[in-house]
């Protein structure tokens, strides 16, 4: 049976360098270093069309030649949340495109009987609710590892949540829309669903057991 969720409220980014890495990305044959780095620069993408509405303001640069109005950030900075372990993997990329964003952490893992998420370590930026977080975790497959981060933040006050995976289930898509109808959904891939081990197929495999190599 399919599961339907809001698309309006899902951005794919699809661009075609996205899908040929992401097809490296999935192959068992990739090892570590190079998994690694796919997953990076796979989230410097994504972090190009999470952050593509953020509010501009005039400023006056001299240019060798002249005196010219440009533009630069304005409003609320950024945090980025990676969820351990496997949403380390795409904090480099991100701060490659956003230096000056703080970095929090959510340590969760998913029991791997019951699949439901356990929260072992949080730290968080002190003025986190001032900040646009951007909740990192590769792997979206039954949602509870995202939807538990996402009410950890939203009760940090957290108004501003983009959720940037890169392989995403439509059952984790679904979950995390009930659970939080105002978080943006970001993701390289939808692909069909879970198995019994509720693993993403075709997915890729264990996200942090190919990240530091620890399969
Ligand atoms: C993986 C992945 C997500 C979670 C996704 O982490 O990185 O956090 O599973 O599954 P879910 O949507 O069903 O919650 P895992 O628990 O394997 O921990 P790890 O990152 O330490 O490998
Ligand atoms: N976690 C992963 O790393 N991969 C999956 O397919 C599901 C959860």
């Amino acid at each position: 049976m399919s599961v339907s969720y809001d698309p309006a409220r899902v951005t794919v980014v699809d661009h075609p360098l996205v899908q040929h890495k992401l097809s490296i990305l999935r192959d068992e044959k990739t090892g570590t270093k190079q998994f690694r780095d796919l997953v990076s620069e796979l989230a410097v993408f994504e972090g190009y069309e999470a952050t593509r509405d953020l509010p501009l303001e005039d400023v006056q640069v001299t240019t060798p030649i002249r005196e010219a109005t440009c533009k630069q950030l304005a409003g609320r900075k950024l945090a980025i949340v990676p969820i351990l372990r496997a949403g380390l993997g795409m904090v480099d990329g991100l701060l490659e495109l956003i230096p000056a964003a703080r970095v929090g952490h959510i340590g969760m893992y998913r029991d791997e009987v019951t699949h439901e998420p356990h929260e072992y370590y949080c730290k968080l930026p002190q003025d986190v609710d001032e900040r646009i977080c951007l909740l990192v975790d590769p792997m979206l497959a039954t949602g509870g590892s995202a939807t538990a981060a996402l009410e950890y933040l939203r009760k940090q006050g957290v108004s501003d949540i983009r959720l940037l995976c890169i392989v995403a289930a439509p059952e984790g898509i679904k979950a995390v829309q009930d659970a939080d109808p105002n978080v943006k959904i970001f993701a390289c891939a939808i692909d069909e669903g879970l198995n019994e081990n509720a693993y993403i197929v075709p997915g890729l495999g264990d996200a942090g057991d190919r990240i530091f190599g620890t399969l």
